[in-house]
């Protein structure tokens, strides 16, 4: 244990010393939260405090009880399960769904479902995580292409030696917050026969009054364009899923391993979310409330406003995004913080994420304070 010891002394020092330390503090007093103004967490339209979204998740629990018990293919499938495909798959335009106990492994169960000696997978420089480590885990040859070059995207699917490809897109990147250009990179699959899988975990329940990027440009049913989401974001709740054919969502049934091999989805999580997607699709007032902020946002803070929740401020150094965060906080605002390595281009960020519930002079005022620590464009 002694090497063991010493390796991670060693990497802590490193991250202190290059002011790259993470922090996973605990929120004490959950009151305060309501005179924080929150401009950092996911939850985009404020329906993680809905009554109606609550409501939902307490009578799952009263039937269903806590827990799913069990994978989703020995006890864990509820009827709550059933009604969440069913409200995703209405609310994005899609013919099926999948529920995965997060978008993590949505996206990890997918990949390794689809991927193998045969199949390209070709990755934008700037995707999540978990489609990285998906794609690693496919035992599929992968090709990196760089963020949004679509004529390098073309020439890796036509020089290809594998029959079947699959490429793998955000349709709002998370970090920089720009959109993937979803018609051109669609025609490209459809001619070279490729696959496109679209994550919109930054989409769904902002783009296309809510029903997402992928239903906005009139891909949604598409044969060739598969869809992954996380329930945790705009839905206010937890999980993941698929959205595609019923010929692949019977083979992700089969295959996924992260599927097969996962406790189900919480039930009342399930029945959170698919509240949130009906409120969605009834109320997109929602929607237009966070591009109202995002457009706040953006002009207080002196950037373009970016097509998503999330507005992205380029700041010198990590330690002067540290500084910003903290002068923030000490006003009662909570921002994002991103330095490398979690930022592609290794440039330091505030994040200032829109959400529908947000005071706008309150939004206003704190990225301009954000704007005094933004790095001169030049
Ligand atoms: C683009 C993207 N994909 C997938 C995920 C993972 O979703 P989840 O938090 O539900 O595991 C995230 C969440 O951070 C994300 O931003």
């Amino acid at each position: 244990m002694r090497a063991m010891q010493q390796w991670l002394a060693a990497t802590a020092a490193v991250r202190e010393q290059e002011g790259l330390v993470r922090r996973a503090d605990v929120e004490r007093n959950p009151q305060s939260r309501s005179h924080l103004l929150d401009l950092a967490s996911n939850d985009y339209l404020g329906l993680a405090d809905d009554p109606r979204v609550q409501t939902a998740a307490t009578e799952a629990i009263e039937r269903f009880g806590t827990g799913a018990r069990a994978s989703r293919v020995v006890t864990g499938t509820t009827t709550a399960h059933d009604d969440l495909e069913l409200a995703l798959a209405g609310l994005t335009g899609q013919p099926a769904c999948l529920g995965f106990s997060s978008g993590y492994t949505a996206n990890l169960g997918l990949l390794t479902a689809l991927g193998d000696q045969d199949t390209l997978i070709v990755s934008d420089t700037h995707i999540h995580a978990s489609l990285i480590d998906g794609a690693r885990l496919s035992r599929s040859p992968v090709a990196i292409c760089p963020h949004a070059e679509l004529d390098a995207l073309a020439h890796l699917l036509r020089t290809r030696d594998q029959p079947r490809a699959v490429v793998l897109v955000e349709s709002i990147y998370s970090v920089l917050g720009d959109a993937a250009d979803l018609p051109r990179i669609a025609d490209l699959c459809a001619e070279h026969d490729a696959l496109l899988v679209v994550d919109e975990a930054h989409g769904i329940g902002v783009r296309g009054d809510g029903r997402g990027a992928v239903y906005a440009a009139e891909l949604a049913g598409a044969e060739h364009v598969v869809v992954t989401a996380t329930l945790s974001k705009a839905l206010g709740a937890q999980g993941g899923a698929v959205l595609c054919s019923p010929l692949l969502r019977e083979h992700l049934v089969n295959t996924a391993r992260t599927f097969i091999f996962d406790t189900a989805l919480a039930p009342s999580a399930a029945a959170a979310a698919a509240a949130a997607c009906r409120i969605i699709a009834a109320e997109p007032q929602r929607v237009a409330a966070l591009h109202r902020a995002a457009a706040t946002i953006a002009g207080a803070a002196g950037v373009a406003v970016a097509p998503g929740a999330v507005q992205s401020i380029p700041v010198g150094s990590p330690d002067a995004a540290l500084a910003a965060a903290r002068e923030l906080h000490e006003q009662g605002v909570v921002v994002g913080c991103f330095r490398p390595p979690s930022v592609p281009d290794g440039i330091s960020r505030l994040r200032l994420t829109a959400r529908a519930t947000v005071s706008l002079a309150r939004a206003e005022a704190a990225a301009a304070t954000a704007a005094r620590f933004a790095l001169a464009t030049p």
